[in-house]
This record gives C-alpha cells, structure tokens and sequence, in this order.
C-alpha cells in the first residue's frame, strides 16, 4: 500500500479545524438544551389536553407587555435556525478536510477505520434528523402536512396524530436517529471543549452521553405511545 502525508497547507487553509469543531460543540449543546424544554413541553401532554395546549399557548406570551406576542418564539426560532447553519456549514467543511486528508495519507486503501464508520454514521444520521424537522416543522407548525384531518388544537393535532400507528413508526425512526446522533455528539463536543481532563472525567462523559440521549430518546417517546396505546386520549 502506498502512504503518502497530505501537504501541511492542506489543512492549514480557511478557518481553523479546531474553530469548525467548536462551532459544532457549542450549536450542538445549544440543540439539546432545546430538545430538553421540548421534550418537557411536550410531556404536558400526560396531564391532559388542557394542559399542553395552555403551555403552548404560553410559550407564545412570555413577557406580555414588554415584548410583543411570539417574540421569544421568534427569538428562540432564529437562534435555531443560525446554530444549524453554522452546525451543518462547519461539519461539511470538517468532512470536505478528512476526506482530502484520508486521500492524500491512504492512497489506494479502502478499508473503513471505527472512526470512518462513525463519520458515515454522523453524516447520514444528521442527514435523516434534518429531513425528519423539516417534515415535522409541515407538521406541527405550518400544518401542512396532515396525517389525521385538521384540528383547531395543538393537543388534538398531536393526539389525533399519534393515533395513526405509522406516524408513530416515522417519529419512532426519528428518535433513533436523533438517539444515535446525541450518543456520540454529545461525547464529541465534551471532547472538543476540553472537558476530558482524566481518565475518570472521560468516563464521566461517556456517562453523560448515555443518559441525556436515553432521557431525550424515552421523554420523546412516552407521549406518542401513551396516546397510541389509549392512555391519552
Ligand atoms: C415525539 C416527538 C415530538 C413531538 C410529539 C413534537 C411535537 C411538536 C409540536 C406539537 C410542535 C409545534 C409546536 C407549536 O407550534 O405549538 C413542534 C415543533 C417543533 N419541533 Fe417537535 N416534537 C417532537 C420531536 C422533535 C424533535 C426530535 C425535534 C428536533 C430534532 C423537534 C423539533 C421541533 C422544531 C424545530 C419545531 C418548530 C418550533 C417552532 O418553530 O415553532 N421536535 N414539535
């Protein structure tokens, strides 16, 4: 096998690696901090149908008076909207980088390395959770997409939703994806932000990462099964 190094001025051009990569911890963090309210909204459901739609209703006058109605909303939707350009923007340009480096350093081997196949993993695992938002977002929020009728509630949109067993199955699969991502994402950015500083506190990271994304994946999953098992109705 041939082994060649790739020119150091390579991966010296544009912005830092390391300043892509904190780009992609720090959106990423912003990512769970917003999945963790939502999956607690989202939860209100449980209580019942005037609950969730009472929180709903209130995420859209937070500070009534000072700010107008679905300012915070709007805040919180360009903040989203930023962190995932500069998540999916850094991450192609990372991407764009290891493979020039794989090229130029393994000239003619094709074997997948345990990092290649999580790179894949990641790659096509975000691909499938953005086009998973895009179709939730035709959903819940614009409406477009109906999957049992129109209903004037946002409650009676999720319930009526989750009734149907294969839109279960899509938010089920989503989930998964979402699961994954979070597994080593979370590890990722930990690493990244220096947080790794002994062998005891890498563990500690690995720990954190197997929890927030087992608490994301279940805290998403309850409602939609409550509601397709009848105990929501
Ligand atoms: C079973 C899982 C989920 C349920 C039941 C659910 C439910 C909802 C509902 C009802 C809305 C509309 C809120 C409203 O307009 O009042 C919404 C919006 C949204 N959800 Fe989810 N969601 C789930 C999972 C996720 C996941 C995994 C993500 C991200 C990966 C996500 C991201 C979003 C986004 C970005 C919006 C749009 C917020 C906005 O602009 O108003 N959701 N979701």
């Amino acid at each position: 096998m041939a082994l060649t190094t790739a020119p150091a001025r390579e991966t010296r051009q544009g912005l830092p690696s390391i300043l892509l990569k904190t780009v992609m911890a720090v959106t990423g963090l912003f990512f769970v901090l917003y999945l963790l309210l939502h999956m607690y909204g989202n939860l209100q459901i449980l209580i019942g149908r005037e609950a969730f739609d009472d929180y709903a209703h209130h995420l859209r006058v937070i500070g009534e008076g000072m700010i107008p109605e679905n300012g915070v909303l709007w805040i919180a939707r360009i903040l989203l909207l930023a962190s995932l350009v500069g998540h999916v923007w850094s991450a192609i340009l990372l991407w764009r980088r290891a493979g020039k480096a794989r090229q130029h350093r393994y000239v003619g081997s094709k074997r997948a390395t345990y990092g290649s196949v999580y790179a894949r993993a990641m790659r096509w695992g975000g691909l499938a959770i953005l086009l998973f938002v895009i179709f939730h977002i035709l959903h819940f929020t614009t409406q477009t997409i109906t999957v049992a009728g129109e209903h004037a509630s946002p409650a009676e949109r999720v319930i009526s939703s989750f009734q149907v067993w294969w839109a279960v199955l899509i938010y089920v699969a989503a989930m998964i994806a979402v699961g994954m991502h979070l597994l080593h994402g979370v590890w990722g950015a930990c690493m990244t932000l220096g947080l790794n500083t002994s062998l005891k506190r890498a563990e500690q990271i690995r720990f954190i990462s197997i929890l927030v994304a087992t608490v994301i994946v279940v805290g998403f999953l309850i409602p939609p099964f409550a509601i397709l098992f009848g105990f929501v109705s």
